[in-house]
């Protein structure tokens, strides 16, 4: 399985794992990752890797902790038991300000309910990640996405005043804004008619190859399922 050769030496030799090549590092492993809540155990993966390159995606009936899982991925929920490694970092050995600089740098976010600050302009929400992730302002990357998400007409447009469909274009450019190694998107494609889940989806695709990252979209939309054959397939909860 994929990830597992590395794994193993990373394990088993902690100091060795800064000198694995990053190509040949999972992008993304879990192990042994479980939440619980109270008495319910809602996540409980043994392994799953993720290779660079390896869009992917988490499936399961609505209810089976998809958006949990994307949460302990992006550090937002912190495990009752196991890890979560992403780029050959090990979450859990972060303080919660290491994590926050780390995240802003190294994953990219698209949950359901997007996030952009309403008092902000287009262009400021994605200056504030750049900032936020104590990266240099780059104007030049933020015009390249503007233009290439169709937004141009918007950089100075607050969000109240854009459509849900341009809402979640400029959250996407947020995500992808910093380069990050590994996308997280939860249920992008959903609420969309045939047309536009095609158009969300092939967007997300090209805008993670064009930024170097790896896309993992959690969804139960059945017409994404034939389009990423690596997943996980998280089972229904009792
Ligand atoms: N903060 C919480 N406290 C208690 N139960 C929760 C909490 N968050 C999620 N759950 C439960 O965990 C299960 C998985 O939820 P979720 O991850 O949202 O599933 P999905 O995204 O697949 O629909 C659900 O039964 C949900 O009610
Ligand atoms: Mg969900």
């Amino acid at each position: 399985m994929i990830g597992v050769k590395p794994l193993v030496s990373t394990e088993v030799l902690p100091s060795v794992a800064g000198r694995v090549p990053a190509a040949e590092q999972p992008v993304l492993r879990l192990d042994d990752l479980t939440r619980v809540y109270g008495a319910r155990t809602v996540v409980a993966i043994r392994l799953w890797a993720v290779a660079a390159g390896q869009h992917s995606l988490i499936l399961g009936p609505s209810g089976s902790g998809k958006t949990t899982v994307l949460h302990l991925i992006a550090g937002l929920l912190r495990p009752s038991r196991g890890s979560v490694r992403v780029a050959a970092q090990e979450l859990g050995a972060l303080t919660p300000a290491q994590l926050d600089a780390f995240r802003g740098r190294t994953i990219g976010i698209v949950l359901q309910r997007l996030h952009l600050i309403p008092a902000l302009t287009v262009r400021d929400n994605l200056r504030l990640a750049r900032t936020l992730a104590r990266l240099p302002p780059d104007p030049a990357r933020i015009d390249t996405l503007i233009a290439d998400l169709g937004l141009a007409a918007l950089a100075g447009a607050r969000p109240s005043r854009l459509s849900q469909g341009e809402a979640q274009r400029v959250a996407i450019a947020r995500a992808v804004v910093n380069r990050p190694a590994l996308i997280l998107a939860d249920e992008p494609t959903s609420a969309l008619d045939d047309a536009n889940c095609d158009a969300v989806f092939t967007l997300l695709r090209a805008q993670a190859e064009a930024s170097g990252a790896t896309l993992v979209i959690a969804t139960h939309d059945p017409r994404l399922q034939p389009l990423l054959q690596h997943r996980l397939e998280l089972p229904a909860q009792p």
